[in-house]
């Protein structure tokens, strides 16, 4: 349990100073210089301080002012505290109250850990107090609070069901887990069973998920809460709750991040629980195709023509770019049945992502010069980073095929690209977005400090902030 408050609280403090601070009064002086994330804990007059340092005023950004603050908890942590001020004096002038979602994420992220089947595992207790604040934005900085603890959660909530393991997360235990929070929360769930998505002719979808004894969901959430606009938004997260390739098996090395792959169905999810829990006033819907991507008797295999939902018929060349199949039908299904009006996509869709972007960074297709700009503005707010690959013509021919209308494999470069317009190809020419986060959605080394080893959660806050345009208050976003 942890519990954050706006308050104070005497006996420990995290407390934040700038590089630039002038030093001299400081009882740290000599030792701490304030570098970001430096940090030292003091005991004075009977109590604990931990000074963290913040870097340089100008640098300051909301996912520095998100891990300075889970560096602190941390700290306090490994001292085996349980309840602590947090100071955010030095945050708000430059930042406004934007800080207090920061340092809510940093301490429920930074504190974060998943061990449920260790046998040793005990759920720690923390009490938070954030002051700092002046009088008069206190009343504000309670909303902001509760809803950063709803937003938190929903991050969380996207995590667990990420590192879960496959053999306690088949498709049909996704769909019950999502149904079951939607319901707490005023969303609408619907899942279509095997039978339903073959009525709708779902061939692509069912393509990969036949390829299992665990039968395929499509987890519909929806969420309508704009009675003043009739646009919806179309969430469609992939949802491979494994991916051993199929077929085209994947090596033993890849094997053990494949339980990963449902992360940007987790992402969807989650950014709808937090819009719903938070009562954003927006439309949106989240198409999440589970499925496990498996060897069996009823296995596609490379060289097969599937048809697809669209009518597209689809050639496979490698039956482990899995990812693109299903959403491919997801996203007609949001279109047809769901009446999109503009679609965004996350997945863990190629390894080609990683090697041009690293663990820090999701490379982002659209054909929308809005959605980018939409999507840049949110992600200057959660503080994830989001990098625009081209489309030229030359890429768009990679994913024609001689004997059908479409492959599932481009070439053996710009694998991400590919992948992106193979989707595309079944936006039906509306704005369309495309969010690969294979390299940001599983750290093996936490780059933050608000990630833990596993799943980050990529993807929640920033489709949040996306659709919570109506957020703005007093120039901030909550
Ligand atoms: N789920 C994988 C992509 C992936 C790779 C996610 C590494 C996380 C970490 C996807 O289904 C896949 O296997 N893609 C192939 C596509 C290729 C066969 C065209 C890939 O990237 O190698
Ligand atoms: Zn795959
Ligand atoms: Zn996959």
């Amino acid at each position: 349990m942890i519990d954050i408050q706006i308050g104070s609280y005497e006996e420990s403090q995290i407390l934040f100073i700038y590089e630039d601070t002038d030093h001299t009064g400081l009882p740290v002086n000599a030792v701490f210089h304030a570098e970001f994330l430096e940090s030292f804990p003091l005991y004075q007059d009977g109590r604990l301080i931990v000074y963290i340092g913040l870097g340089k005023r100008g640098e300051l950004t909301a996912r520095r002012m998100t891990d300075a603050v889970a560096k602190g908890v941390r700290e306090l942590q490994k001292l085996h505290l349980s309840a602590a001020g947090i100071n955010l004096s030095a945050m708000v002038p430059a930042c406004g109250l934007s800080c207090v979602r920061s340092a809510v994420l940093g301490i429920k992220l930074g504190l974060y850990a998943y061990a449920p089947y260790r046998a040793d595992s005990r759920e720690d207790s923390f009490r938070f107090f954030l002051h700092g604040i002046p009088q008069s934005l206190q009343q504000t900085a309670q909303e902001y609070l509760g809803k950063a603890v709803n937003l938190a959660d929903s991050v969380i909530l996207a995590r667990d069901l990420v590192n879960a393991p496959a053999n306690r997360l088949t498709p049909p235990l996704m769909a019950d887990a999502l149904k079951k929070e939607a319901e707490k929360c005023g969303v609408q769930a619907e899942i279509l069973d095997e039978k339903l998505a073959e009525a709708l002719g779902m061939s692509a979808f069912l393509t990969v998920g036949n390829s299992s004894a665990n039968p395929p969901r499509l987890i519909v959430l929806r969420y309508l809460a704009d009675p003043q606009s009739s646009e919806i938004t179309a969430l469609v997260g992939k949802g491979v709750t494994c991916d051993t390739g199929g077929y085209c098996l994947k090596s033993r090395d890849s094997m053990l991040g494949i339980k990963g792959d449902m992360a940007g169905g987790a992402a969807v999810a989650g950014a709808i629980f937090a819009l719903a829990r938070n009562q954003v006033r927006t439309n949106a819907v989240a198409v999440i195709p589970a499925c496990e991507n498996r060897i069996s008797r009823q296995s596609f295999l490379p060289g097969d023509v599937i048809s697809s939902m669209s009518g597209k018929m689809i050639e496979i060349q490698n039956t482990d770019a899995e990812g693109r199949l299903i959403l491919a039908d997801a996203v007609t299904y949001a279109i047809r049945k769901e009446g999109a009006a503009r679609v965004l996509d996350i997945a863990t869709l190629t390894g080609a992502v990683v090697g041009a972007l690293g663990f820090t960074t999701a490379g982002v297709l659209t054909d929308s010069d809005q959605l980018w700009e939409d999507l840049s503005a949110a992600a200057r707010v959660s503080g994830e980073q989001y990098w625009r690959l081209p489309i030229f013509p030359e890429y768009e021919e990679m994913v024609k095929s001689k004997i059908a209308d479409v492959k599932n494999m481009g070439e053996h470069y710009c694998g991400t690209i590919s992948a992106g317009l193979f989707i595309r190809e079944f936006a039906q020419r509306l704005p369309w977005i495309h969010l690969d986060i294979a390299g940001t959605a599983w750290v093996d080394k936490p780059v933050f400090e608000h990630q833990s080893v596993g799943a980050t959660g990529a993807g929640v806050t920033t489709l949040y902030d996306l659709l919570n345009t109506q957020g703005q208050c007093s120039g901030q976003k909550i």
